[in-house]
């Protein structure tokens, strides 16, 4: 009798544990879809903030759509790649940082003596983002990434048309820990980088993110950026990737093309 009230029991818990396990496994895979989306969204919406184009989320893809130009650049040439190259797995619209790095035909290693982010590899190409107003580009939003201290920090930084003032950062996905290395989303820290100097008139990067606060007033604070406290190796993270991405082994042949045009078209 005790044994047939003990059978019914592991029965019921057997019953259980089957239909909790297929719940779980049937929503997972329904939400994947949800999730992937709403991914996809926010690193629109990061666009968006960075550009300062940001209204609410109901107007993400049209505020995309009418002002934003993404364009597919060669890394190392700077120049922008027409779609005739592109195919199911390269091309703007399912282009996937992480996955182009990976990829053994339109990813890169990077030389360790070059590599100041710490990520090792790249993809060969990147697209950025123009901002458009009125036809002209207002802004150029560039998607950079670099080791924090326990992980990767993706994120899109907005150049101003002069192609050296800083218009706008954003961090779209890093695992630091929230409070310390994670004060990067921080809209007010994020603020602090508006108007700074990526580059000096040669077109040498001198953004610096130091140790402690910038001393207002001085001439070194037009391009200095407040360290976050606490949060010492995130800051050096954020530093360092902006040297790379902004230097010659990153957008430098893009962002030179790019000047070349602008004074061409003064002239
Ligand atoms: C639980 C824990 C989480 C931490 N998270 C971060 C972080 O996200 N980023 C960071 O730079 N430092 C983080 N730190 C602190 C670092 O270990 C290191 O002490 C710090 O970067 C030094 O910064 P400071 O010179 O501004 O104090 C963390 C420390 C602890 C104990």
């Amino acid at each position: 009798m005790a044994d047939e009230g003990i059978g019914k029991i592991l029965k019921v818990a057997l019953g259980v544990c089957i239909f909790c396990s297929v719940f779980v496994a049937t929503a997972a895979v329904g939400l994947k879809g949800i999730q992937e989306r709403n991914k996809k969204l926010d690193k629109v919406k990061n666009i968006l903030l960075a550009g300062d184009l940001y209204t609410n989320n109901e107007e993400i893809e049209k505020i995309y759509t009418d002002y934003i130009e993404p364009v597919m650049i060669d890394l190392t040439t700077g120049e922008a790649v027409g779609e005739d190259i592109f195919n199911d797995k390269f091309n703007i619209g399912t282009f996937d940082i992480k996955v182009m790095a990976e990829d053994p035909e339109y990813g890169q290693a990077i030389p360790a003596k070059q590599d100041l982010a710490h990520i090792k590899r790249r993809p060969k190409y990147m697209v950025v983002y123009l901002v458009k107003k009125d036809d002209a580009i207002d802004k150029i939003i560039l998607p950079m990434y670099g080791k924090g201290l326990w992980s990767t920090m993706y994120g899109f930084l907005a150049l101003g048309s002069d192609l050296k003032t800083i218009r706008g950062l954003t961090f779209y996905e890093h695992g630091e820990t929230p409070g310390l290395g994670g004060e990067i989303e921080n809209p007010r820290w994020r603020k602090t980088w508006d108007g700074k100097l990526a580059f000096d008139d040669a077109g040498n990067v001198i953004i610096t993110v130091i140790k402690g606060k910038v001393v207002p007033g001085r001439p070194e604070a037009s391009h200095q950026v407040d360290g976050l406290s606490g949060a010492t190796i995130t800051t050096r993270g954020v530093d360092q990737l902006m040297k790379y991405w902004l230097g010659e082994n990153g957008y430098g042949p893009f962002l030179s093309r790019m000047r070349r045009g602008n004074s061409d078209e003064q002239v």
